[in-house]
């Protein structure tokens, strides 16, 4: 798991990329389509609105870091958001990646490998629990609402 090395790594890191989080957030998702043009297909034209909600959740995983364990059901809850989108367990690699190359980036000379493998540790560690939620029998998705593309955002009662 993250150690406190880990997370003061990633709440500063993240002080530096959060004054052009917008920018930064578009560049990861250039980044992504760039490295897996499959990918682009599942999302929508107009990526502005997205790389907010993105930087949003970020955020929100930097500033709940010392206890990470109560963003479990938000993750978990996003991770059946995902799989319902069609997104596959090995899509998650190519995010993670692409997170990596855009915080390197926005860190510029400040980067170090230390900073970016405790990124990775952090973003493993939620790909990991996105995916095991995954896993776990929707409660709040009915067979027709699933049929007829209802889009389950309840995560969005943890935020
Ligand atoms: C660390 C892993 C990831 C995090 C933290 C994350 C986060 C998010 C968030 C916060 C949203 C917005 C949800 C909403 O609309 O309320 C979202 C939407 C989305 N994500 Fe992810 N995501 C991750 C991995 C992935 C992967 C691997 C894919 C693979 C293709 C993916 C594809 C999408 C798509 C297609 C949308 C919805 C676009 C739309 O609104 O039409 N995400 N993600």
């Amino acid at each position: 798991m993250l150690t406190q090395n880990d997370i003061d790594n990633i709440t500063k890191s993240w002080a530096l990329i959060v004054n052009d989080q917008l920018a930064n957030m578009l560049k990861f998702y250039n980044r992504l389509f760039e490295i897996a043009p499959q990918l682009r297909v599942y999302f929508p034209d107009d990526m502005g609105r997205l790389a907010e909600k993105l930087g949003f959740t970020l955020n929100l995983l930097v500033t709940n870091l010392v206890d990470f364990d109560k963003l479990r059901p938000t993750l978990e809850e996003l991770g059946r958001f995902h799989r319902d989108l069609g997104v596959q367990n090995s899509h998650y690699r190519y995010v993670i990646k692409a997170l990596l190359y855009t915080i390197k980036n926005a860190m510029d000379i400040y980067y170090s490998e230390e900073i970016g493998q405790s990124w990775k540790r952090a973003l493993i560690a939620v790909s990991t629990i996105m995916i095991e939620g995954s896993k776990k029998k929707d409660k709040s998705v009915g067979f027709f609402a699933r049929l007829f593309g209802a889009r389950n955002k309840n995560y969005k009662k943890y935020l």
